[in-house]
């Protein structure tokens, strides 16, 4: 068992401890993760735009969720891994999302699942916790919406919309989900919503009252020199020192200079000789 469980996010909660959750798609950054000890580790479905240069996450398969989960959990002991449901794969019945919640858990070796929507989805998130898995929900922007969404907008700006998702926070909780992503809310409604629940609240974009926070690697590592949402902040010029070991790398093939003897292996000077013998020194 991983060292973060549900009832060790709850304790966090209640001790105002913070709960760091950074996305991871492969084996090897999530062994980066893993050693800096974050708590968890979530297989977003962005990793159809990150990974798979889909533009949005309509298009991520079962299958694709199921291939960078089996990575991302080959990697950690440690954190918990939470892989998400993708879009169609939890909403035609409930048995299509326990079956496929049981998948990530059975196949892919997560130790949770995150789903995202309302009351519409509070059924699938009752039967997928009885059956002993672990559920965190995802309200506010929830990108598996974008085109009733109309983008990546903040969501709950006036009262009544704050208060229809502190409503559908509180039937999440009633249907067993063990944390809550909260995504592109204001702050004020974050903190509403986090002071009214028993579950920790993992915010992105809503503000310093979350019981804690999730950003997407590439956002806040600095891999993509046109995309820099606001909602995220680079903690590490990544992406930069990247490019640069790349045009190092392509320059030094170039003019000669890489590879050299230090990085290959040159015969035993017997063992040249003979080759030489046996096909003629001018072929060598
Ligand atoms: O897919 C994802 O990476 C997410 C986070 C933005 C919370 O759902």
């Amino acid at each position: 068992m991983t060292e973060t469980t549900t009832l060790k996010l709850l304790k966090m909660k209640q001790a105002q401890e913070k709960i760091v959750m950074v996305t991871a798609y492969d084996y090897t950054s999530a062994k980066l993760v893993a050693a800096a000890e974050v708590d968890l580790i979530l297989v977003g479905d962005s990793l159809g735009m990150v990974m798979l240069g889909y533009s949005d996450t309509l298009a991520v398969t079962m299958e694709e969720m199921l291939h960078h989960t089996k990575a991302v959990a080959r990697a950690t002991k440690k954190a918990m891994v939470i892989g998400d449901l993708p879009f169609m794969s939890y909403q035609v019945s409930t048995e299509q999302a326990i079956t496929n919640a049981g998948r990530l858990l059975q196949e892919g070796g997560a130790q949770a699942v995150k789903l995202e929507g309302g009351a519409s989805v509070a059924p699938a998130i009752a039967r997928i916790t009885a059956a002993g898995i672990p559920v965190f929900g995802h309200l506010g922007f929830t990108p598996q919406s974008i085109n009733q969404l109309g983008g990546a907008i903040f969501q709950g700006k006036t009262a009544t919309t704050a208060q229809k998702l502190l409503e559908e926070a509180l039937q999440l909780e009633d249907a067993g989900i063990c944390g809550l992503v909260l995504e592109l809310i204001p702050l004020e409604v974050a903190a509403l919503i986090t002071s009214r629940l028993r579950i920790p609240t993992i915010g992105i974009g809503s503000g310093l009252d979350c019981d804690g926070q999730v950003l997407v690697w590439h956002d806040f590592l600095g891999m993509d020199q046109e995309f820099h949402p606001r909602h995220a902040k680079i903690f590490a010029e990544v992406g930069s020192l990247i490019r640069q070991g790349i045009v190092a790398y392509a320059t030094a093939v170039k003019d000669g200079s890489f590879p050299t003897i230090a990085n290959t292996k040159i015969l035993a000077i017997e063992e040249k000789a003979a080759l030489e013998e046996a096909i003629g020194r001018e072929n060598i």
